[in-house]
Order: C-alpha cells, then structure tokens, then sequence
C-alpha cells in the first residue's frame, strides 16, 4: 500500500484497478500515512489555509425525487419555503458585514427562481460588492441559463455527479439520467465557471469498484472543487433504514482527492461535522481547504433538511465566525476571508 500511496502522491494518479486496491487494503497506519501526504500536498498549493463561504439556503421546493434527499418532491411532510430576492439580497448584506466574500446560493430544482431572477439578484450583488464570488448549486438547468448566469457575474457551480454508477442512478433520481449531469458538468466548464462536482458516501449498494470509478470520473473531469460528504438516511425518504456513510471513509477519500487533484478546493463539509463533532478537523488534516458556514434565515435552517440530524447552530453558523475561526485556528490552520478562486482559474 505504500508503494500505491507514494505513486499516488508522486504521479497525482492512479488507475481505477489501483485505487481499488488501495481503498480495500488500507491498514490503520497506511491510512495515516496517506493523511500525512495529503497535508504536504494542500500545504504545497494552498498553505494552511481554510476558505469561508457564506451558504444561503435559497428554497427547499424541489421538483426532484432523489431518494436519499429529505427536500424530494414526495416528501409531504417537509416544510416548505422559498426566501424572496430581498431576503436574499439581505443574508449576503449582513454576510458581508461580518466578512464573507464568497456567497453560495444553493436550493432545490425551484422554478421559480427564473434566469431573470437570479441575473438581477446576481448584477445587484456584483454591482454592491466588487470583492466578491458568487457561487450556484440551483441543479440542472439548460446550457444557454447556465450561460446567462454566468455573464451575469456568477463565478462558481457546484453539481455533485452523486454516483457514476449508473445503475444505482437512475434507481435513485427518477425521472433523471447520469448522462445529463455529466453534459451540465462539460457545459458549465466550458462556459468558464470553477466548477464543482463530487459523490455521496455510503449510499446503499455502493462497492469499493464504484468509489474509484467516482475518483477516476473525478480525475477526468479536472473540477475546480470536490464536495464529498457521507450519506445521511432522512426519516422522511425511501432509504430511511439504510445505513449511511461514515466519517472514516469520508475522510480517507478526502485525502485521496487531496492528492489526485492537488490545487482542488474542498470543503469539510456539513454532513460530515453532523456524523462526527471532530469531522470538520479531521478533514482539514486531510486536505480539506474549504468551510460553508450556514448564513440562512436561522427560522429556514431547520427546513432546508436534506437528512436527519443536520446541524446549523454554533459552529455551523455562519453569525458564529469568532467561534469557527477559532476551531479552525486551535486545528493548525488559517482562516481566510477573501473570495479564494481555485488557483488555476481566470474569468473568461
Ligand atoms: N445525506 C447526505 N447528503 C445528502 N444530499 C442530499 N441528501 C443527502 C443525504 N440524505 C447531498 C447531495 C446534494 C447535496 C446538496 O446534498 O449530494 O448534491
């Protein structure tokens, strides 16, 4: 496993086979050593540091099905709300007084939220502030709306591909198809956008074969962010008596990402600090660069609950900065407030 980990670190790859191998066989102390490579790495391209985005959790009305999702249209029980272009306007007003720099817009597949919409609350914002990055993790929508999202001044797109096993995808998103993700994930790239994509943990049925089909799809797409995070069963959904992922391979595969995609921008993210009060840090020692503390309407949070047990108080929230900076700083690591692009990208 050594020989795998230090070609890893060495040559920023590996074949699917290998990964493969090296997910199945990894002892305790390889684990650690793996770990070890992916902080020289981070350090290497990103220093200590850990990014602040301010996430605004912009509607939980989704036409999607997903099994795994707490917010999927099904979902009779799920408490519904969608926040109006001021409300908005406001979580990024009061984001930047307390210093945020990059505001994460993210909800269900809400048609409300027309491409007028989102360019008039995306110039404004832009027109405010001209030291900030806006980022989108709306779903799928058309080629010509990303486009126009994106001459409108949005900086960043954020679409899990959630599994390249196609069977077990088209199982669990009715009505969608592996095939369009990856055409939405080509398009928004091309367009110019830092592009995020990544897979969910755990989901029922998953194998190690298909984890490191996830990291190679990873390796070829060359995103600008990853977002992993465990599966979470949600009362409310079809796989409510699954298991869920663990933080222990969450955090094995953050480091794997750490050192295929070496100048990636990866949050620890909210699923895995609900999973396990560490997790956050851990990920950090891992490689993870990146931290989304929950800027909503604190009378939405508890809504926008895409799995059981999601936290959104102290740490998670974003009003509690002293606090998260100070978690962060008490790590080893940096926190930092500017907009921090992916070191590789330049606005078309
Ligand atoms: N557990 C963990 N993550 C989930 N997501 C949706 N439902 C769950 C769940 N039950 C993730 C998906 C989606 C992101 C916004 O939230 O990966 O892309």
């Amino acid at each position: 496993m050594r020989y795998l980990i230090d070609k890893l670190s060495r040559e920023n790859n590996l074949s699917q086979e290998e990964l493969e191998l090296l997910l199945g066989n990894l002892s305790c102390e390889d684990r650690d050593y793996l770990i070890e490579k992916a902080y020289e790495v981070r350090k290497k391209h990103y220093g200590d540091t850990v990014f602040f985005r301010g996430l605004i959790e912009i509607s939980n009305i989704c036409k999607c099905d997903c099994f795994y999702c707490g917010i999927r249209a099904s979902n009779k029980k799920a408490n519904r709300y969608r926040l109006s272009q001021d409300e908005i306007l406001e979580c990024c007003h009061r984001g930047y007084s307390l210093g945020y720099r990059t505001f994460v817009f993210q909800g269900g597949e809400d048609s409300y939220f027309s491409d007028e919409i989102l360019e008039s609350i995306i110039k404004t914002l832009k027109s405010e502030y001209s030291d900030i990055a806006i980022t989108l993790s709306l779903g799928e929508r058309g080629e010509e709306s990303f486009e126009r999202l994106y001459r409108a001044g949005a900086d960043r797109y954020l679409l899990r591909h959630e599994t390249v096993n196609e069977e077990l995808y088209t199982k669990l998103h009715p009505k969608m198809s592996l095939e369009n993700r990856k055409k939405c994930l080509e398009s928004l790239k091309s367009i110019g956008y830092q592009v995020g994509s990544g897979f969910l943990i755990g989901l029922p049925g998953l194998k190690l074969v298909d984890y490191a089909k996830d990291l190679v799809f990873l390796k070829n797409l060359r995103p600008h962010m990853v977002g992993i995070g465990p599966f979470i069963p949600h009362e409310d959904t079809p796989l409510k008596d699954e298991k869920g992922g663990t933080a222990y391979d969450t955090i094995t595969l953050l480091a794997i990402i750490r050192l295929l995609l070496p100048d990636v921008l990866l949050p620890a993210t909210t699923a895995l600090g609900t999973i396990d009060p560490k997790g956050r840090e851990k990920g950090f020692k891992a490689g993870a660069n990146v931290i989304m503390p929950n800027l909503s309407p604190m009378e939405c949070r508890k809504k926008y609950a895409l799995y059981n047990g999601k936290v959104f108080l102290g740490k998670e929230s974003a009003e509690e900065k002293l606090k998260i900076e100070n978690g962060i700083l008490e790590a080893g690591f940096q926190p930092i407030l500017t907009r921090g692009d992916n070191i590789r990208w330049k606005r078309k």
